[in-house]
This record gives C-alpha cells, structure tokens and sequence, in this order.
C-alpha cells in the first residue's frame, strides 16, 4: 500500500511541527514520497519552482519511510518535516478531504487531477476480460468503486498493479489516479488506454508542496513562484503529460453517494422547508451513547473520530449542517444515510441502529436528548432542518 494509503493518511493528520532550520548550503531540503506515481513530475516542479523562488534544493532520499499497511503515519511525517526536510513534493490535497484540521501549510497547487475509469482501447480484448473493476485498496478509487451498482471489485495493494490489472484483462475497467496511468503508460507504452472521469466529489485532487507550520515566509515565497510559472506559461509545459486530457468524456459510474445531501445538484433533490414549522425530533441519551459505538466501528474511519471529516466530509457543524436556509431536512439526511452508509457496506445495518445513529449525529450537532426514542420512522419522516447549533 503506497502512495493511496499514504493520502488517506495525509489527509487526517494534524500534526504539531517543530520548528525549521536554517537553511543549509544543501538548499531547502525536498522529500517525496517513496513509490507515489507522481515522483517524477515532483521533482521537475519542484526544481523549477525553487529556482524560480532564488532558491537551491537537495532531495532527500528514504527520508519517508514504506509506512504499514496503514500508510505513513502523521507521526512519522511530523518527524520527516522536524528532522530531514523543509518541504514535502507532492503532497495530495482533496476537497472533500481538507476538512481535516490538518496543522500543515499548504502551497498552491501545481498539479489538479483526478480519480479517472480506464480501459483498454481495444474492443475486443475489452469485451473478453471479466466485468470486474478494479481499485487499490484502501485509497479513494476503492471509494469510487463500491459505490457502482452491480460490478465485481478486484482490490489490488499498489496504483501499479491496478493498471495492470486492465492491461493483463483481470479486469475491464480500473479506478485510478491519473497520475498512476501516467507513470504506468512511461513503462509499458504499447498498452493503449481509453480513460473516462468518474463524477465524484471524492474524485478530484491536487498536488502542492507541504511545509511545517512555521514556515510561512517560504511557504508565501514559493506561492509567488508557482503564481509566476503559471501566468508564463511554464507550469502548464512541465505539467502537460500529467494533466488529465480535456477532451474526456464522463463515464456512466456516477457514484450513489453523489446524491447525498451536501453535493451541487443533488441538493436539487432535497426539499427544503421552514424552520418554524417543525419540531426537534426526540432521541434519548442511550440511543445517543449506543450510536455512538456504532459511528466509532463503522463510521470513524471515514468521517474522523471526532466527526471531523477525514476523507469523507464533517458529520458536525456548519460545514455538514448550516443554518436554516440551506439546512437539509432530517429526514433527507436519515434516508441518505441508511441506503448509502457507511460507504463500505452500504444500508447493510440495521433501521434501529441507523436511528441510533441519526440520535448521536443530532446530539453532536448541538440538539437535547429526552426520555422518548427515535424510531426509524420518525427519523425518515421528519422534516426538520439540521442546523447545528454548536460553535464547531
Ligand atoms: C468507507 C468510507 C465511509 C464510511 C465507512 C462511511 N462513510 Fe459516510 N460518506 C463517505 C463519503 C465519501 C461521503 C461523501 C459522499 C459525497 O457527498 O460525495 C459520505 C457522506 C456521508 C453523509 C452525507 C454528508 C454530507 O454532508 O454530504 C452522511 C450523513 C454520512 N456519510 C454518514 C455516515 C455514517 C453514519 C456512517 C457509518 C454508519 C458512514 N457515513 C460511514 C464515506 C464513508
């Protein structure tokens, strides 16, 4: 598990940083991280981009470990930045996943691109491989995958061996990130790929250099670097291979999630009702605990232990639910997430335990336990809007 594992855990850290040495003649020192796709492009933008800012670099070999079968861990990036480098290349950022209170900064982006559906370009070897798609474990395109109705996954340990997958006709499509086709395409270029955008808000990432906290001053420096090679044309002449073709057309994979509550057209869906209409709906405090456990084994990893958002959204506050005009009904949330939660094993709980679930989300939210309990029912029915009510 590489480079995937290593942006989910990217994403949840919130690491404490110590603070940057001097520069030393080597210049500012850059790590990647070992076995990512993006390697290569890393590189080239980060040399141009610090020479760009007036400033030398010196890339740091094995200074990110292998990680585990968990990725590299906040611990230890907060250790590579304290100790061996100024700066990490390539660094994936996503929408959705920048809920997290990650203490990190972050320069602009060099590199947008996304989760993308490959195939073969050849029908024929096309049609006789098994309906089977195939992502890498643990990473957003397994996400992607389990969402899509009536396909059989093939869940592979590296973005490599994904595209291989396709190539070898294990599967007939793949989720990849793009650039992991890229990369694969350098090694074996007479494999010809079809690729089509999988419509996901989970789907779109970008690369950016990532700095300890106290670095601001250079952080802001190589901003007006990236702001300078982007208006000359250079950035999109070093990114060019990497970028993802305009020309594509959207796959027929559009994930169920993307008719949640919280997404752009789907919110077209959602009926919106007047606050002074409705009542609270009642939950009692053993639901609340009881949900509780079940959103600590079934949800946390996902949305964040302290539903903070980790690589999906916020499950509280305003970002999930915000004031009253734009607030989802109860009831609309409640639906969603019973056919569609948790994303791994979609509406494969039970309707009282969804309730219970329903019961904790409100009660983080802001909202009062009382002795009556919520039924499944009456969560499905009710047509208040979420508004949290805490500061958070
Ligand atoms: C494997 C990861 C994963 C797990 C586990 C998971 N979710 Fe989600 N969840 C997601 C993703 C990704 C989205 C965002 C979908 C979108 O809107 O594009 C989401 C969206 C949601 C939303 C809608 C939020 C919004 O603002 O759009 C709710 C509510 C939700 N999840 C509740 C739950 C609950 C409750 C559980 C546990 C029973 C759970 N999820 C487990 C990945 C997960």
């Amino acid at each position: 598990m590489k480079h995937h594992s290593i942006q989910l855990a990217c994403a949840a850290m919130a690491a404490t940083l110590a603070a940057l040495p001097a520069f030393s003649h080597a210049g500012v020192r850059v790590c990647t991280f070992p076995g990512s796709p993006s390697t290569a492009l890393d590189h080239s933008v980060a040399k141009a981009v610090f020479k760009t800012a007036g400033l030398d670099v010196s890339f740091v070999r094995e200074a990110i470990g292998e990680g585990d079968d968990d990725g590299v861990s906040p611990k230890e990036l907060h250790k590579v930045l304290a100790k061996h480098c100024d700066v990490i290349a390539g660094f994936p950022r996503s929408s959705v996943a920048d809920g997290s209170d990650s203490k990190l900064r972050f320069s602009a982006s060099y590199l947008r691109s996304g989760y993308v559906s490959v195939g073969l370009r050849d029908r024929r070897a096309q049609s006789d491989a098994p309906d089977i798609v195939a992502a890498t474990y643990a990473s957003p395109a397994q996400l992607i995958a389990v969402q899509q109705r009536d396909v059989e996954l093939d869940l592979e340990n590296t973005s490599e061996s994904t595209v291989d997958a396709v190539a070898n006709g294990r599967a007939r499509r793949a989720i990849v990130w793009y650039p992991a086709l890229v990369a694969y395409r350098g090694k074996h270029p007479q494999t010809r790929f079809v690729t089509a955008s999988t419509r996901s808000a989970y789907a779109d990432w970008s690369l950016v250099f990532a700095f300890a906290p106290e670095a601001a001053p250079l952080q802001k420096r190589i901003d007006r670097a990236i702001a300078t090679m982007s208006a000359d044309g250079r950035l999109a002449t070093l990114t060019k291979d990497w970028a993802l073709p305009a020309d594509e057309k959207t796959a027929q994979t559009t994930p169920a999630y993307l008719d949640g509550p919280s997404r752009g057209a789907a919110d077209a869906h959602i009926v919106r009702v007047d606050a002074s209409t409705t009542a609270d709906p009642a939950f009692s405090q053993a639901q609340v605990a009881h949900g509780k456990t079940l959103y600590a084994s079934s949800c946390a990893k996902c949305h964040g232990p302290d539903l903070q958002g980790i690589t999906a959204p916020a499950l509280r506050g305003p970002s999930f639910a915000p004031a009253s005009a734009k607030a989802h009904p109860i009831g609309a949330i409640f639906q969603y997430m019973a056919s569609n939660m948790p994303a791994d094993k979609p509406g494969k709980m039970r309707d009282q335990d969804y309730a219970d679930i329903m019961a904790f989300l409100l009660h983080s939210n802001g909202y009062g336990a009382s002795t009556a309990k919520l039924t499944a029912d009456a969560a499905r029915a009710s047509t208040t809007p979420l508004a949290a009510r805490t500061a958070q």
